[in-house]
């Protein structure tokens, strides 16, 4: 059978303060600016900040809320950590900049053979970044290529028991089981490897965590199909295996969106580009720099604005 959903298009987590976010994503991680617009549900205006590598490609955007006004609870049932992907040889630049940047980290670890560096986000949120030579993708320039990162190797989430949720992602998203490590399970989509990886890690008695959005806790990852008939089909799909709480197809603007919960807890999206994505209300050469609502915001515009936080994006992140 052929799956609709073929990749990464974004991770979307829950930061506090938004200065602190755009500081970590951009000299930290090292990611361009990509887009800075507002959370369309509900009508508490927070900030939707994106940020990705240089071609904004699926799979390489990191999105957060700062939700400031109230902290999450890590644990069981969420993303434990988002990996992004380096070049071989690079974590050595990684443990002197996190270092300089004052970020806490691990030590050098390894899961099925490669080499990777954890470390926290101003919230707690965790990151990595894991040694790949294969990943080729685009870099942005905030760091000199032989060190940045590529865009997402992909997430880690953890689970208090593994069976329903490798079952979600074998039969309702078509990945394949590649290995277990210790209490990883490894699977894979398609030519797998980076951006086509999704790791469990079974952590049988960790509480779990909270699912609404608070501060320092992942909200979801989003899938990528590649239009809106990929979205119906993995509706289709979901329902007939019984996964009934999957969502309408929502309209998010710069693209569309269908949600499902899976069976560890872990909310997974599935989404595809809307015409023109992100260069639909802004030009490609000024991408990320101010902030920008949908149409159906836009008379609210001077009220948001009052209500959020002021930030300032280094001219490094953004297009020159
Ligand atoms: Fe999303």
């Amino acid at each position: 059978m052929e799956y609709p959903l073929t990749g990464y298009h974004h991770i979307t987590a829950c930061a506090g303060g938004a200065q602190e976010d755009v500081d970590f994503f951009t000299k930290v991680v090292g990611l361009r600016m990509a887009k800075q617009t507002v959370l369309m549900d509900g009508s508490i205006p927070i900030y939707h900040l994106y940020y990705s590598n240089a071609n904004l490609e699926p799979g390489s955007v990191m999105t957060t809320f700062p939700y400031s006004r109230k902290p999450g609870r890590r644990g069981s049932g969420q993303v434990h950590s988002t990996s992004f992907t380096v070049p071989k040889g690079s974590l050595s630049f990684w443990k002197d900049h996190l270092d300089r940047h004052k970020v806490e980290r691990t030590d050098v670890q390894e899961r099925f053979g490669a080499s990777y560096i954890q470390f926290r986000h101003p919230s707690g949120l965790a990151y990595e970044v894991l040694e790949d030579a294969a990943d080729n993708r685009e870099p942005w320039t905030t760091h000199s290529k032989d060190v940045a990162v590529r865009g997402f190797h992909g997430s880690v989430l953890s689970v208090r028991e593994t069976a329903e949720t490798e079952r979600f992602f074998v039969e309702a998203l078509g990945f394949k089981k590649t290995g277990v490590d210790g209490a990883f399970h490894r699977f894979e989509t398609g030519s797998g490897g980076a951006n086509k990886t999704v790791t469990l890690v079974n952590e049988p008695d960790l509480k779990a965590g909270s699912w609404t959005f608070g501060a320092g806790t992942v909200h979801h990852i989003a899938l990528w199909g590649a239009d809106k008939a990929a979205l119906a089909r993995q509706k289709e799909i979901y329902e007939e295996l019984g996964y009934t709480d999957a969502s309408e197809i929502k309209d998010r603007f710069y693209f569309f969106s269908m949600y499902c919960r899976s069976p560890g807890g872990i909310l997974i999206e599935s989404c595809c580009n809307a015409d023109d994505g992100f260069e639909k209300d802004e030009p490609k050469s000024t991408l990320g720099k101010e902030l920008h609502l949908p149409p159906w915001f836009n008379d609210r515009k001077a009220e948001i604005m009052a209500q959020l936080e002021p930030i300032t994006v280094p001219e490094t992140a953004m297009s020159h």
